[in-house]
Parts: C-alpha cells; structure tokens; sequence
C-alpha cells in the first residue's frame, strides 16, 4: 500500500510542476514581498510586476475549428541531426519578421497574431519574399470567430489559417493593426491604407496542419522549415515571466493564448521552447520567452500548428 501510494505521488509530481508552497506565498503576500521570495528561490526562471499590462485582458478564447486537420510530420531525405539548440533568426538572418514583437494590446486577438507571424516569417523562408501580413486582414475570415462579437473575442487558429489559404492576407503596410476598427461592425474592409490595390497585396499560404506531439517532430518542424503557431493554456505566473525558462509553479488558469514558437534550447538541463509573445518588446526577454518543454499544465505540444506559403 505505502509502495502504491508512493508511486502515485511521483506519478503526479511528474505531470505537475504547480506548487502549493509558493500559490500560498502568492495568494497571502504583498506582490512586491513575492517577488523577491519567489526570485530568490533561485528557479529556472524570475519574475517581475507589469503596470500595464493585466494578462487577463491580453489572452483570447480559442476556438476549435469544425473540420479535422491532418497530422503532418516534416519531410526528411534519410537521418537529420539536430542542433542542441536553435534559433530560428541567426539561420534565417535575412528574414527580419521573425525577429520582430508586436502588441496585441487589450483584445482577445492573440490567434490572429500567432498566425498572421508565422505567416509573414515563412512566406519569407520558403518563397523569399519579406513581407509583414496584416492580422487585421483576419477580420475577414468569419468563420475563424462567427460565435465571438469580433476578433478581439477570440477565435481559432486552425480557421486563420486556412483563411491564409483561401482569402490571402495583404500587408500590414496596407491594413494596420487597429483595435477601435475590430471592436466595430462590419470590419472586414478591403481597402489599403497605403494607397496600394488591396487584391494585388493579398499573399497566400498553400496548407495547414498539425505537428504531431513529439519533440523530435516538432523540433525537426523549426529546424527545417520555420516557426510555427502554438496554442497553450495560461495560469497568472506567466504574466509575471521576467527572464529564464517558464515553468507553471502558481496562480490559477485564466484562458487561453496563441504565440509563434522559433526555436528550442536547452540550459543548465532543462530544455525549452523559445518563443515570440504578442505582449510587446517591454514584457519578458524583449517580448520573447523561454518555456520548459511538455509541461503537462500548459499542453502547448498537443496544439502547434504551421503552414506553407503557396508557391509563387
Ligand atoms: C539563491 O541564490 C542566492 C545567491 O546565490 C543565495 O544567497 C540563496 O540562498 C539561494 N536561495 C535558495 C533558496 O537556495
Ligand atoms: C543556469 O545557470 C547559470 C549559472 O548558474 C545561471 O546564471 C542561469 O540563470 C541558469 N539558467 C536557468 C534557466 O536556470
Ligand atoms: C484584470 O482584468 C480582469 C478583467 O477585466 C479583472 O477581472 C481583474 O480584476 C484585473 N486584474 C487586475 C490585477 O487589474
Ligand atoms: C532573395 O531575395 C533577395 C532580394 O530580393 C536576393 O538578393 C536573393 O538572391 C534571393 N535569394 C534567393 C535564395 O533567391
Ligand atoms: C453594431 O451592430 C449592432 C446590431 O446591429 C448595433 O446594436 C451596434 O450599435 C453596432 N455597433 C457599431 C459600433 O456600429
């Protein structure tokens, strides 16, 4: 019995990284007073207090597209060997999208950021076009957030993407991110702000699918072809991520968020997914972030998507 119970234990240790200890400090302590406990407990990642961001607001509803969309592993002519780590921007240097970090500001519009980027950097890599593609233009996809009030109400990643391949996306430069117009009726407009034709700036992706749940897999995905869109569950520890390698330790689970992952590492034995958020350049290593691979809680693996751009 003592063996069993034992057992049961490690099991449940090894799927959660949550700690009661510090949810305690977090929930009983002045937030300043638990920045520094919790800094000094020397972890794989510190934490820092953002005045103007509430993470809650910044997140989305995800939504689960109707169809099913197949599981693809990355092609590969015989064995591949992959780097220990890797950094999508020093292999595609000129390719500046993939360096870049937007704001999505106080709108549940996360999913159209985490496509809309993967979009624009693999449009780059595989056609070698440098182009920004507008998230605004994903306003235009109704079905990605038919059952939401607009955009900034959340919606589904599966369903942008396919709208990259139906309907294109045109360019930031011609459709801008803007809050106040999402939050309106009829969005969708197909006209450009910078003077360009709308229907000659639209750039298509050629597929979407899904990369299966295995490290190998998704880390030969980066490696051959680029950053892809990840969708993940979010607790408040995260919105207090500063610097280091994220790891769910405290707070409770307020939604969903969608983020375009571009490489993977490993630091003092703890491997990591390197990602770009969509919070701007103020919030966490420069408005990326370090997460600790397959962490039960978050379930990132199990929602990563990507595409193609269509051949030109
Ligand atoms: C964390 O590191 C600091 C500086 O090295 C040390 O003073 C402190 O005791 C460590 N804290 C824990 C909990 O190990
Ligand atoms: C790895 O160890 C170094 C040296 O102790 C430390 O500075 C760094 O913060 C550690 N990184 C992580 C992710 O724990
Ligand atoms: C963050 O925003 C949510 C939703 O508007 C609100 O319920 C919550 O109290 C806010 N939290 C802080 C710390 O301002
Ligand atoms: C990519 O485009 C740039 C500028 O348009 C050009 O100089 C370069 O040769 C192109 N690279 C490839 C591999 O076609
Ligand atoms: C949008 O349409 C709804 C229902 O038709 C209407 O009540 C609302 O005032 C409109 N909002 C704007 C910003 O036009």
């Amino acid at each position: 019995m003592w063996y069993f119970i034992k057992l049961l234990a490690l099991v449940r240790l090894s799927i959660s990284t949550f700690n009661e200890e510090i949810d305690y400090m977090y929930k009983s302590k002045p937030i300043n007073e638990f920045i520094e406990y919790f800094n000094n407990l020397n972890l794989s990642w510190k934490i820092t207090h953002y005045d103007n961001l509430n993470a809650s607001t910044h997140l989305c509803s995800l939504l689960k597209s109707e169809e099913n969309i197949p599981y693809i592993k990355p092609d590969v002519d015989g064995e591949i060997s992959l780097p220990v780590n890797f950094d999508s921007r020093e292999k595609w240097a000129h390719c500046p999208t993939i360096a870049e970090v937007y704001d999505q500001g106080r709108c549940g519009s996360c999913w159209t950021f985490g496509v809309a980027t993967t979009a624009s950097d693999r449009t780059c890599i595989h056609n070698n076009i440098t182009v920004r593609l507008s998230e605004q233009d994903l306003d235009c996809c109704k079905d990605s957030y038919s059952t939401r009030k607009s955009v900034c109400g959340g919606g589904s990643p599966e369903e942008a993407f396919k709208c990259w391949t139906t309907l294109g996306l045109v360019s930031l430069d011609c459709r801008p991110y803007n809050i106040q117009e999402l939050k309106g009726n009829d969005t969708c407009k197909k006209t450009c702000k910078n003077g360009k034709q709308y229907q000659s700036d639209k750039h298509y992706g050629k597929n979407v699918w899904r990369v299966p749940k295995d490290d190998d897999i998704i880390r030969t995905e980066l490696f051959r072809n680029g950053p892809v869109e990840a969708s993940f569950k979010v607790y408040e520890d995260f919105g207090h991520y500063k610097h280091g390698i994220y790891e769910h330790k405290y707070g409770k689970s307020f939604g969903g968020h969608s983020v375009r992952v571009i490489g993977y590492g490993e630091e003092n034995g703890t491997q990591y997914w390197l990602v770009a958020n969509s919070w701007g350049p103020k919030w966490g290593e420069n408005g990326f972030f370090k997460v600790k691979r397959f962490q039960h809680e978050l379930n990132l693996e199990a929602n990563i998507l990507t595409a193609f751009p269509k051949n030109i």
